[in-house]
């Protein structure tokens, strides 16, 4: 019951740097800066001022679900948001971005949604658990019923090969069913806060049915917070490029507006991770940075 004596300002705070530190990436290809940024240290509320628990949190997300937002066990299956059907876009002809926000959904998504909407943009967003159950499920489901894709990013943000077997478990499997009983959606990507994995937590993502997604365009919106430099980093995106952001910044999602039109400009279509990679299942426990065309 820990986590849920911190106050939502201070996980925010300290799940901010979401892409740091950027050594613990054990892919061969590992993420990259574009344009390369100095490398930074990571937030100083790095790692949360709250002690963790010194075994996994007893309670069941699903009974916290329901105790947070009144949905009973039998939430109608008509409150479940339908999904729009799926569009064939074909990433080795056209060119494709995918963008992805990460640690939300927070206060600015409603926002940053209206934004996508407008574009007819899709993206994807690595949710964390701990802030669905804050959202009460609203932006989740607005999410899916507008044809964007969901993954888990954890329930609380720790960096994962720092957990042990029971609290790694717990984090994605928790964080899975909040999201199966608030919108339905049985997640297939995970990304490891802080892009932090190792041969452990991949184990585990495979177990879960989740491929691991990092990215290769890396904003740093979270340590710079201007929307002209979020910009101008995510517009260095090529086509297959899955690129970094958060939407929990009011900057980053000031800068969306102006990255969807200046990629509409230059031809791409915004696409989900499951459109990037023609639609095919990713395998499980597998990393993946950007898209080739294979
Ligand atoms: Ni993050």
């Amino acid at each position: 019951m820990w986590l849920w004596t911190v106050p939502v300002a201070v996980l925010l705070l300290a799940t901010g740097g979401c892409a740091s530190p950027i050594a613990l990436v054990s892919s061969q290809a590992g993420p990259v800066t574009v344009p390369s940024a100095a490398p930074s240290p990571p937030s100083p509320l790095y790692p949360p001022r709250v002690p963790p628990p010194a075994t996994p949190s007893p309670f069941d997300p699903e009974e916290l679900a329901e105790k947070l937002t009144g949905i009973q066990p039998q939430w109608p299956r008509n409150r479940l948001p339908v999904a729009p059907a799926a569009r064939k876009i074909d990433c080795r002809r056209v060119r494709c971005v995918a963008l992805t926000f990460d640690d939300g959904p927070g206060e600015h998504t409603g926002r940053l949604l209206d934004a996508l909407a407008r574009h007819h943009a899709r993206v994807t967003f690595f949710v964390i658990g701990q802030m669905v159950a804050e959202d009460r499920g609203e932006n989740l489901r607005r999410m899916v019923s507008e044809g964007h894709e969901l993954g888990n990013h954890s329930w609380d943000h720790p960096p994962l090969p720092q957990l042990s077997p029971g609290r790694l478990k717990y984090q994605l499997s928790s964080t899975q069913k909040i999201v199966k009983r608030l919108a339905g959606v049985r997640m297939t990507f995970m990304r490891p806060p802080y892009g932090a994995t190792d041969r452990r937590v991949a184990a585990e993502a495979r177990r879960e049915g989740l491929a691991q997604i990092l990215w290769n365009v890396d904003t740093m919106d979270w340590r710079d917070r201007d929307a002209s430099i979020v910009l101008q980093r995510a517009t260095q995106a090529a086509p297959g490029s899955i690129v970094l952001m958060h939407d929990i910044h009011a900057s980053t999602v000031d800068a969306v507006p102006e990255i969807l039109n200046q990629f509409t400009r230059r031809g791409y279509a915004f696409v989900t991770l499951s459109e990037l990679y023609g639609g095919g299942r990713l395998v499980p426990g597998r990393e993946y940075t950007s898209y080739d065309g294979r």
